[in-house]
């Protein structure tokens, strides 16, 4: 029996070996593994094989995984100039998506999707979106680009690309992290979209370009820069209204809360699958404290914090709670990254999704093709032109 689910809430429409999701009880888990366990006990770079594999490395194993990661970070022939050639005034996630986009036209075998040689192109996207992004951002901000260095991790090698200056251990440690805890998320909607493009057997560029539009939405990963403008908001207006920032938190969200039903929204908050506070938001607001402290920035995480009770208050009973872009914003934010960079960091984690759920769906193949209810009219006339 065909039945109706707005927004496809509660539809399962794949099956994955990759992340589990228990929304009740906040649980996420990769491949069986505990995402508080990932954060703290491994790096990005295990975490993807991990994803792709669908078990841990062996020391020798992730060697060479590194090995192979490190050896695609240099852009192709072509690409310099190419992101040269985006006006500056451009918006990363657009630069971003039409810059993975233009990968394809450097894959001579650009088409295949056997699923050995999508796992290499899926490297080599993996390894690229770092440099694309960094260069990007030198160019605009007129600085000399910083070639890759493959003696780097992924995180180091992406901070080094985009500040010039290699990172300190706990700032790359501290995006590593990051990078972990966005790499894959069951089937949210960037992750469905690529899975629907790559099951017409369209190709893996296709399917992660896809992938990149549908993540810059403001109710997916767009998010993590909203949160950010809204502490922003919420700090300037105490400024101008000379009042101690923590007195206009409450009737600042209430505002919000009160016109809910017109569409406004905390960001940062709520989610389709849980109903409980979001794993990660656990793991980032205990991380985000410790650097907005080393860095600085505390009374951010103050505001968020307060933030985050006010919204328990009003709004937890109904299963509303931060989710990974609450405090991953004040997190980068003390990193010293731009916030119109926050999406594209997500998007740099999540291609290690993207691909992998690729890779799956290609393993099993059906296309899809669901269906509309038609609610229009039916045996209309058709009315000429000059009669309408
Ligand atoms: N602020 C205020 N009210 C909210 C919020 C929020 N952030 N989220 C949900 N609600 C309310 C909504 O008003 C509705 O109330 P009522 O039942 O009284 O009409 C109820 O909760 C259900 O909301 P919904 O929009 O129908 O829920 P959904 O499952 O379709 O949407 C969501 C999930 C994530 C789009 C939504 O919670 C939202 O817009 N959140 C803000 C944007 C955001 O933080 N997105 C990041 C999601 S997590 C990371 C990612 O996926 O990239």
């Amino acid at each position: 029996m065909a039945t109706f689910a707005k927004g496809l809430e509660g539809v399962t429409a794949a099956e994955t070996r990759m992340s589990f999701i228990d929304g009740e009880k906040g649980i996420l888990e990769y491949v069986g593994i505990p995402i508080d366990d990932l954060a703290r006990n491994s790096t990005f770079e295990e975490t993807v094989f991990l994803l792709w594999n669908c078990r841990l490395p062996t020391k020798g194993e992730l060697a060479d995984f590194t090995q192979q990661l490190r050896s695609r970070y240099a852009l192709p022939a072509g690409m310099k100039e190419r992101i040269l050639s985006v006006p500056k005034n451009a918006q990363p996630m657009h630069m971003l998506r039409t810059m993975v986009s233009a990968l394809s036209m450097h894959d001579p075998d650009p088409n295949s999707v056997e699923v050995h040689k999508v796992r290499e192109k899926a490297l080599n996207v993996l390894a690229q979106v770092p440099a694309i992004i960094a260069m990007f951002d030198r160019n605009r901000r007129g600085l000399p680009l910083v070639d890759p260095d493959p003696k780097l991790t992924f995180a180091e090698n992406f901070l080094y690309m985009l500040n010039g200056v290699k990172p300190s251990p706990a700032v790359a440690r501290a995006f590593d992290i990051c990078m972990i805890l966005h790499a894959d998320h069951g089937l949210n909607n960037s992750t469905f979209s690529s899975r629907v493009v790559i099951s017409t057997l369209s190709d893996t560029y296709s399917a992660l370009t896809a992938a990149i539009g549908s993540l810059r939405g403001p109710l997916h990963g767009g998010a993590n820069e909203e949160v950010m403008e809204m502490l922003f908001e919420i700090e300037d207006i105490a400024k101008k209204e000379g009042k101690d920032v923590m007195s206009i938190i409450e009737p600042f969200i209430m505002d919000k809360l009160a016109r809910r039903h017109e569409g406004a929204r905390i960001m940062g908050f709520g989610h389709r699958v849980y109903k409980t506070i979001d794993p990660r938001a656990t793991f980032l607001k205990t991380f985000a404290k410790q650097i907005a402290t080393d860095t600085g920035n505390l009374e951010l995480y103050e505001i968020s914090s307060r933030i985050e009770q006010i919204m328990a208050r009003e709004v937890g009973a109904k299963g509303i709670y931060p989710n990974v872009d609450f405090y991953s914003a004040t997190t980068y934010h003390s990193i010293g990254l731009k916030l119109d960079l926050f999406t594209p960091m997500f998007a740099m984690s999540r291609v290690s999704g993207w691909a992998g759920h690729v890779i799956e769906q290609l393993s099993d193949n059906r296309l899809y093709r669901p269906k509309a209810e038609y609610v229009g009219p039916h045996a209309a006339p058709y009315i000429p032109i000059d009669k309408r």
